[in-house]
């Protein structure tokens, strides 16, 4: 079945002015189209944009609190609509059902957050050096929020940037990626009938060189937040730093799994295995490094064999099996095209390492789950992001050799370290050049409550999802307010020059 997608313009369902679309189809089944969305122009986003700012002044005035409970709606109806949402993200972007399941409860549990963030919201109150005086910093809005989503976690992440505008007293305007305009339609259907009003989500389908890079560029688009490729994240911040724009990038990474000769290896197995194949390694987060200590590399390679040989391929519908598709054509050739590169530079492969044809599987952009040994750090396949099923096992000494191959990447998202030595766990902890560590767990599976993002090429600009230092940050900005009831003048001290202070060292 195919379904129509429109954008969403001023509280109104409308297609692109010029009448195009486009279609987003099954990875899994390239014949099966399973939406039609408008193919949104530049006359488009300045309608979007223009709808966003008319909505900003009510919606800013808006108790916060107001605001949140519409979020807490919100994530009521994506709890009753999760099963139904989550069937829909696996047949768009092909990732299996219980993750797509997953990826809807992000953005529930980010609903839920930031609904509860309207009554905080809090600033400081700190005392005033003057008499019958106080001051105090609160946040307020920036005002209108781009708002750039990836295909990889397609309602997860629109969740964590939107929620968090939206509580904030921003209006948006939402460019999903054009493989899922569908569980795009599907989030902002969830806020409209939660009750939110005209204008404050504005919708607009399309590519990122139509509609995304109008968006960005729009003088109406006071902020710019952006998961996506490097190589357009850069572009984002070149464009956001000549416009003086508040803005985030969230661009990729190159994650790493330490395992040292006292891990618990079944532990270690299980969690390289969820972290290089789950989403079919679709993840920023995903884990594409293992660097293991020489002690335990040839049994942890064997045994790392044995579980990918043995993982299920196939449609992610089938609850059986657990690498889905690749997400298109391209991602399909980038990845063989690692694999080759790997071969080449003269890593070994013990397992996978081409599509994956059986059955019904030749329809779809499938790859067995791919790892290579004997990797060093200096190859292709150890450095740049693939995006998909490959895995490269690096040798390593020790764990200071470990912690520095590691940390010799251009990207820090995430890593990890399998370690029973408190004291290796610790050193790890501190030394990791990462957003995030987890000791004896994989690299994916962050939760929302907690600053999302990376150091060095992975990103740039204020942290994404919850907690201090998360989105607040970025979707607010600071107001500082001094009030003076003493009802006269009074100069603050700087400008009372005081004696005592010109006559020291006189
Ligand atoms: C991403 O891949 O861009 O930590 C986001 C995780 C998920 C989010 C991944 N919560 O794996």
């Amino acid at each position: 079945m195919t379904t129509s997608c429109n954008n969403l313009i001023a509280g109104r369902w409308v297609k692109a002015q010029g009448g195009e679309t486009f279609d987003s189809i099954n990875p899994a089944r390239f014949g099966e189209v399973v939406a039609v969305a408008p193919r949104s122009k530049r006359t488009d986003v300045d309608a979007a944009v223009a709808a966003a700012r008319k909505a900003l002044p009510a919606w800013r005035l808006t108790p916060a609190p107001r605001r949140g409970e519409i979020l807490f709606r919100a994530g009521e109806i994506l709890l009753q609509q999760k099963q139904a949402i989550a069937r829909l993200m696996t047949r768009e972007m092909g990732k299996v059902l219980e993750e797509a399941r997953g990826d809807v409860q992000e953005a529930i549990d980010m609903a839920y957050y930031m609904a509860g963030e309207g009554r905080r919201l809090s600033g400081e109150t700190v005392p005033a050096e003057l008499p019958d005086k106080d001051c105090k910093s609160v946040r307020v809005p920036v005002g209108v929020f781009a708002v750039i989503t990836p295909w990889n976690f397609p309602v997860a992440i629109p969740g964590w940037k939107i929620l968090a505008a939206l509580v904030c007293g921003n209006t948006v305007v939402f460019k999903p990626s054009s493989y899922t305009p569908l569980c795009a339609q599907r989030f902002v259907e969830a806020l409209q009938a939660a009750g939110l009003p005209p204008g404050v989500l504005n919708l607009i389908h399309g590519t990122g060189a139509e509609a995304g890079d109008p968006l960005v560029n729009h003088p109406g688009a006071d902020g710019v937040s952006f998961t996506g490729s490097w190589q357009v994240g850069h572009e984002v911040i070149q464009a956001c730093a000549d416009r003086h724009k508040a803005f985030t990038t969230e661009m990729g990474g190159k994650n790493a799994i330490i395992v040292l000769d006292d891990a618990d290896i079944d532990l270690a197995v299980d969690g390289i295995l969820w972290g290089a194949f789950g989403t079919a390694g679709q993840r920023c987060t995903a884990t594409s490094r293992v660097v293991v200590q020489e002690g335990i590399h040839d049994m942890l390679v064997a045994r790392i064999k044995e579980a990918a040989a043995a993982l299920k391929i196939g449609n992610g519908l089938d609850p059986r099996n657990q690498v889905g598709p690749l997400i298109n054509e391209e991602a399909l050739n980038k990845v063989l095209s690692y694999i080759r590169i790997g071969t080449e530079e003269g890593a070994r492969l013990v397992v996978g390492g081409g599509r994956y044809m059986e059955g019904d599987c030749r329809l779809g952009y499938f790859v067995e789950p791919t790892v290579f040994v004997d990797v060093t750090p200096q190859m292709r396949i150890a450095r740049e992001e693939i995006f998909g099923p490959g895995l490269s096992v690096i040798r390593v000494r020790d764990l200071e050799e470990a912690i520095q191959v590691v940390n010799d990447s251009d990207y820090g998202l995430s890593s990890a370290i399998y370690t029973r030595n408190v004291n290796a766990s610790a050193r790890a902890e501190r030394d990791l050049d990462t957003g995030i560590v987890y000791i004896n767990a994989s690299t994916i599976g962050a939760e929302i409550q907690l600053p999302f993002g990376g150091t060095k090429h992975t990103g740039f600009g204020p942290r994404e999802a919850g907690g201090r230092g998360g989105a607040l940050d970025l979707y607010s900005k600071w107001k500082v307010i001094y009030r003076d009831f003493s009802g006269k003048l009074q100069r603050a001290q700087i400008d009372k020059s005081p004696v005592a202070a010109e006559t020291i060292g006189e």
